[in-house]
């Protein structure tokens, strides 16, 4: 009984350390923003220390819970972006694969290559409940605990704006291996779809995408994804829906060439 109380006790430490504050979260969020100025897109201009401030202020004067979307609009109009045309791509569930599309299709542009995407992906914050203490290291509240949770509001505030920036064609990139593909909870089918504008984007491409080995449980005309066509239809969208795009399988394949389904592609060659 005393080794299981001890074990659970780790546990406990090692998952409320887990969620806690990145460390040195100002150092990389700064550092972030000058790689970004300097190096990723030298023609913009921003004050990274000021981004920095408005950020900490909307965090810190705010409870651990209660940091809203309008928390951070200041932040956000000190970071405000120009998004090109016919080269967002948005995803759900398809992480790894969106890496590797974007870094062969080169000019493609996920939130991660925005400003605030690139300077916050993967982080976390929160303040603790004494204010005057600051960052709380050691844990954060989970998603589901909290009415208005730091990390989520900065994210759902920058997907608003990057869904309503498109213009021209975009890319939909979705996981048919899963069920709900296209998922109203999810990011992309609560926040982005609806601040698309059908004025400002010409062409919606969807590309379903699936595992190597399978499943194969939703495409184009099976499942949720039709929810969203349907969606895109009654808003006035043009739009086309693809499985199995061959760049994308390709890419797949690249990364795990003892798949069979690899081997018949490299013997069709
Ligand atoms: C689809 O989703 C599953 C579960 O989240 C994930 O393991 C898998 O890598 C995803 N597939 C693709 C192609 O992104
Ligand atoms: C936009 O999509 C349409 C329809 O697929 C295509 O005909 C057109 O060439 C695309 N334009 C650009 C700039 O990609």
């Amino acid at each position: 009984m005393k080794y299981f109380g001890f074990a659970f006790i780790l546990f406990l430490t090692d998952r409320a350390a887990g969620f806690g504050t990145t460390p040195h979260l100002k150092q990389i969020v700064i550092g972030r923003c000058y790689e970004y100025v300097t190096l990723i897109n030298p023609s913009s201009r921003y004050n990274c220390e000021e981004i920095w401030q408005e950020f900490e202020e909307a965090v810190i004067r705010q409870s651990p819970c209660g940091v809203r979307v309008k928390d951070y609009q200041r932040m956000f109009r000190a970071s405000t972006q120009i998004l090109p045309c016919d080269k967002l791509l948005f995803w759900s569930k398809t992480r790894d694969l969106m890496h590797s599309y974007a870094a062969v299709k080169g000019s493609v542009w996920t939130l991660e290559n925005t400003l605030v995407g690139f300077m916050f992906n993967d982080l976390i914050w929160c303040r603790q409940q004494d204010r005057e203490r600051g960052f709380d290291y050691h844990t954060c509240p989970e998603w589901s605990t909290c009415l208005n949770h730091p990390v989520y509001s900065l994210w759902k505030q920058a997907s608003v704006n990057f869904a309503a920036a498109a213009c021209g064609n975009i890319t939909v990139l979705l996981n048919g291996s899963i069920h709900q593909a296209f998922n109203r909870k999810s990011m992309f089918g609560s926040v982005e779809l609806e601040n698309l504008n059908p004025r400002m984007v010409f062409h919606v491409h969807i590309n379903v995408v699936y595992n190597l080995e399978g499943p194969f449980v939703e495409s184009c005309a099976q499942g949720s994804i039709m929810g969203l066509t349907e969606v895109l239809t009654t808003r006035g969208f043009h739009w086309t829906c693809t499985d199995n795009d061959l760049t994308l399988i390709i890419l797949q394949c690249i990364k795990n060439p003892q798949w069979a389904a690899c081997q018949r592609c490299s013997n069709s060659l």
